[in-house]
């Protein structure tokens, strides 16, 4: 198996990390020619400042595409004409078309696009999607998440919305296991130059609702979620993986053992491509994330719910 990774930002350097821990990083590229330096000698693999040039030089089987969101669609698109597996990382692509576009061009070319929607790899989600198939504690009616810190200064393309509501937009389909059909919002802007706040509502069937509040804006970083379900309330931490179950009296709490989401995500891509039958986000759900995301976005500029039907 041999992986090359694009972009070793601040976030693709823990990719290139778990990648050389498996033994399946075989190149890097980055145009920023410090960067592809360092993480190409730090893991003694090939690098390049160029994609074009990496992909006219190596022999691989997948990519990891981990490059600021306005960039992923014409660097997938370019891996996927070569029939190479391919990894983005969230959001799919800017624009829903794009990743349409990535979608029709990997099942014309018969390999796997999935993209970086890594809570359902968190083992507390897990866990709490077990509860949801076993139906242990009744139906989940209600979700609602909290995902909250100073701003990144660096994310110059895209919004709150995009960049950070996202991961929420994706584990609410992921619990439902469905698509929500309404979407409201309401998003703001104080140090950004795109949205900095954002609440959104997410219907689902059967008045199912899940409530997605994002900002970078608290000085704290803050990401927990709680599922109200017919016959109990769970509320858990994205960072600390604890679960904590109450009915009436009873307090019940889930400590798992804490894994790092992205080993568990990495692994399940690579895994997918061995044709090992292994859980990846479908480039259809990716796609859906983001119309979602856009529909959240024109909520909030139009003052008005958006109704959806999705795939
Ligand atoms: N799943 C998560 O939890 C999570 C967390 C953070 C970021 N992300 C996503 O990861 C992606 C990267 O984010 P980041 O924070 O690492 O950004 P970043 O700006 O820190 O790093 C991006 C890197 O890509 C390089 N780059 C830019 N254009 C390139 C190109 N055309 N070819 C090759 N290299 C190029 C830059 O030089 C930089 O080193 C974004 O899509 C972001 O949304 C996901």
């Amino acid at each position: 198996m041999r992986i090359v990774q694009i972009g070793t930002g601040g976030w693709g350097k823990n990719h290139a990390r778990v990648l050389s821990e498996l033994g399946v990083l075989c190149a890097i590229c980055d145009t920023d020619r410090k960067r592809s330096k360092e993480f190409g000698e730090k893991y003694s693999v090939n690098h390049y400042e160029s994609l074009d040039e990496l992909l006219s030089s190596e022999e691989f089987d997948g990519a990891f595409v981990v490059t600021p969101t306005s960039t992923h669609s014409n660097i997938a698109k370019k891996l996927l004409e070569l029939k190479k597996h391919v990894f983005v990382e969230k959001p799919l692509t800017y624009k829903t078309e794009e990743g349409e576009e990535l979608l029709k061009l990997a099942e014309k070319n018969k390999v796997i696009l999935t993209c970086g929607y890594i809570e359902r790899f968190n083992p507390a989600v897990g866990n709490v999607k077990k509860i949801v198939k076993e139906k242990k504690y009744g139906d989940l009616i209600m979700l609602e998440f909290h995902r909250e810190n100073r701003m990144p200064l660096h994310i110059k393309d895209v919004g709150i919305i995009y960049d950070t509501s996202v991961h929420d937009i994706d584990t609410a389909n992921w619990l439902f296991d469905e698509m929500p059909n309404v979407v409201f919002a309401r998003a703001g802007q104080i140090r950004h130059e795109h949205e900095d706040f954002a609440t959104i509502m997410l219907g689902y069937k059967d008045n199912k609702v899940a409530v997605i509040t994002s900002n970078w804006i608290t000085p704290k970083r803050i990401r927990n979620f709680n599922a109200i379900f017919s016959d109990a309330r769970i509320s858990s931490d994205f960072m600390t993986q604890e679960i904590k179950i109450e009915k009436q009296e009873q307090v019940e709490f889930i400590e798992g053992e804490k894994k790092e989401p992205l080993s568990i995500e990495i692994q399940s891509f690579i895994d997918s491509i061995e044709g090992k039958v292994e859980h990846i986000v479908k480039a259809q759900q990716a796609v859906n994330v983001s119309k979602i995301a856009e529909a959240a976005l024109l909520s909030s500029q139009k003052g008005v719910p958006i109704y959806l039907d999705l795939k």
